[in-house]
């Protein structure tokens, strides 16, 4: 926040002993506006200097108040009320700032991340089993991270890390033997296979055979056999055709898609180098590092046929990240359910002796249920994301139908605030709270949603045109008189503008896009009482276009941090 910052440089010169870190941790935002814009608690200094905390806020608020002296800034006006001292930044200098600051095309952006890469794994479905809305989750919160690193100055490589290899081929391709239909296959591949799949767990519960044959299937695979493998390479193909147009309804992209099968040939080396540092032990036939000294029971890295398994491949393809993608950090954005091998994956990196494992980071989700059930791909019970988001279009369709845009653009603004209303839905909340997806909910215009905080953009947007037709723009700002005459609540907009982009820098910290998006509701919700409370567009010109510079500042915070969630801003509602 720079008033934040304003205070702490204020401040520093009178404070003995003190770094400007320590300061600004000290600082604090009071509770009531009467109380100022930032406090500065006196405990800690009234130890330092022996003296009561009341007079130390007393003797700073002389010391800042003299004018023209060396303590004074101008703008900030300081008020010792008991141990605190308040400070009360003046919305006409301070206002002014901040707005113009938050016009600028890439307010909230900062280089923190400068010169290093982070590589995200995101989305990765699995190939011939439905994009579930778990999968959503992760492209959502993995596409926001993304877009919030790269806004913190990293370089950005988002991977998705498909599920195009393990014993499931094998079933469906002795199920699409049995009982499959190549017309079928191509119209609906996803439903299709996963009919298949479906009912080839219902049939093999009694029938054994069925299992071997899958089995068989997948040996066959792997020692690439032809047949099997054009088989394969069939369901992968228009699998993830389903997927890429999933992707592009959300506007996710990726920069390299890469199989599990990537890491076939890469998963050998891994393994030597564990039995060459004699950290692979056997147990029941099977090889396994011990992590008991971590806390964790043993990862399994060969099983007792010799096969690989789900850790051995996500060892390989930390070490690709690391040495061929030359990652300085991973993040991997995968339900909770998967902590337990994720933490056993880093440990036996560590043991391994890489120590750039410290810069691997699982980043856990809680679960998505629909009307509170959970999904299972083996009994069928998935529902399919497409639909989902056909079915949230189709709903912000009859409101957009409703209003006065042109047939054309409603259909436009529909799938900007259907698809937008999942996506915020998704992400309002802490990432490891579980979701009720509760579509109706998330699509209402009022309310902690994305509709919301879009409708309230494009408010923005249409009392900005309105200005123009009346001849008035920001454009008519005469120096430092904009703000003079703002209001609370013109001022609390103007606050939390400032404090955007430490909400884009917590967002990062804590990998964490809820972060920003409850700013954004908080946002939306300050200009709305502005809006309210007072009119935009009076007789007066300064008055007016200093309204407007304050609701093209809004409306500026808003665009970027949808865009940073992945949200679409259209201009009319
Ligand atoms: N395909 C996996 C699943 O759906 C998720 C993969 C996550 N990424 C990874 N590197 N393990 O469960």
């Amino acid at each position: 926040m720079r008033i934040l910052e304003a205070a702490a440089d204020t401040l520093m010169p009178h404070v003995p002993g003190l770094s400007r870190e320590d300061l600004m941790a000290l600082l604090e935002l009071p509770p009531r506006p009467e109380m100022g814009d930032i406090a500065f608690p006196c405990f800690t200094l009234a130890k330092i200097l022996r003296m009561s905390p009341a007079t130390i806020a007393i003797d700073f608020a002389d010391k800042l108040n003299i004018p023209g002296s060396n303590a004074s800034v101008e703008g900030i006006r300081a008020v010792a009320l008991g141990s605190y001292l308040n400070l009360f930044f003046e919305p006409k200098i301070w206002g002014l700032r901040i707005a113009t600051d938050a016009t600028k095309p890439k307010y909230g952006s900062s280089h923190a991340g400068y010169g290093k890469r982070v590589v995200i794994d995101l989305s990765s479905p699995n190939i011939a089993k439905p994009f579930g809305v778990g999968h959503l989750r992760s492209t959502v919160i993995g596409s926001a991270l993304a877009n919030l690193y790269a806004a913190c100055g990293w370089d950005v490589v988002k991977v998705n890390h498909i599920g195009d290899w393990g014993t499931q081929f094998g079933k469906l391709m002795e199920a699409y033997r049995l009982w499959g239909n190549e017309d079928k296959l191509a119209i609906e591949p996803i439903r299709e296979s996963l009919r298949l799949y479906v009912r080839f767990h219902e049939e093999a519960e009694g029938n054994p055979a069925l299992v071997d044959a899958g089995r068989d299937w997948f040996r066959r695979l792997e020692q690439g056999d032809p047949e099997a493998e054009r088989l394969w390479r069939y369901f992968v193909g228009v699998s993830m055709e389903e997927f890429e147009r999933v992707y592009a309804r959300l506007g996710v992209t990726f920069d390299h898609t890469l199989g599990e099968s990537f890491y076939n040939d890469k998963m050998e080396p891994v393994v030597d180098e564990l039995r060459a540092k004699g950290i692979l032990e056997e147990s029941d036939g099977a090889q396994v590092v011990r992590l008991e000294e971590e806390g964790l029971p043993p990862c399994l890295i060969l099983k007792s046929n010799g096969t690989t398994i789900y850790p051995t491949r996500d060892l390989a393809t930390a070490i690709y990240r690391k040495t061929v993608m030359d990652a300085d950090r991973m993040l991997y954005v995968v339900g909770a359910e998967q902590a337990l091998h994720f933490d056993q994956v880093f440990a036996v990196l560590r043991r391994l002796g890489h120590e750039w494992a410290v810069n691997c980071e699982h980043v856990p989700f809680g679960l998505m249920k629909i009307q509170g059930k959970k999904m299972s791909t083996r009994k069928g019970k998935v529902v399919f994301l497409d639909e989902v988001l056909d079915e949230a279009v189709q709903k912000a369709l009859e409101a957009a139908s409703k209003s006065n845009l042109h047939p054309d653009e409603a259909i436009h603004v529909a799938e900007a605030v259907g698809i937008g209303a999942v996506i915020f839905g998704d992400l309002r909340g802490n990432r490891m709270s579980e979701i009720d997806f509760a579509l109706d909910e998330m699509l209402r215009f009022e309310g902690d949603t994305g509709p919301y905080v879009q409708y309230t953009h494009a408010r923005t947007v249409r009392l900005i045109e309105k200005g123009k037709a009346a001849g008035i723009t920001s454009l008519h700002l005469d120096g430092l008189e904009v703000f003079s005459s703002v209001s609370t609540d013109g001022w609390a907009c103007l606050k939390t503008i400032d404090s955007f982009p430490d909400a884009v820098r917590d967002a990062v910290r804590l990998n964490e896009p809820s972060v920003v998006a409850r700013h954004l509701l908080d946002l939306a919700k300050t200009f709305n009482r502005f809006y309210r409370n007072e009119r935009i567009l009076t007789n007066d010109t300064t008055e007016s276009a200093s309204r407007l510079h304050l609701t093209e500042a809004v409306g500026a915070v808003l665009r970027i941090g949808l865009g940073l969630l992945g949200l679409r801003a259209p201009e009319r509602m």
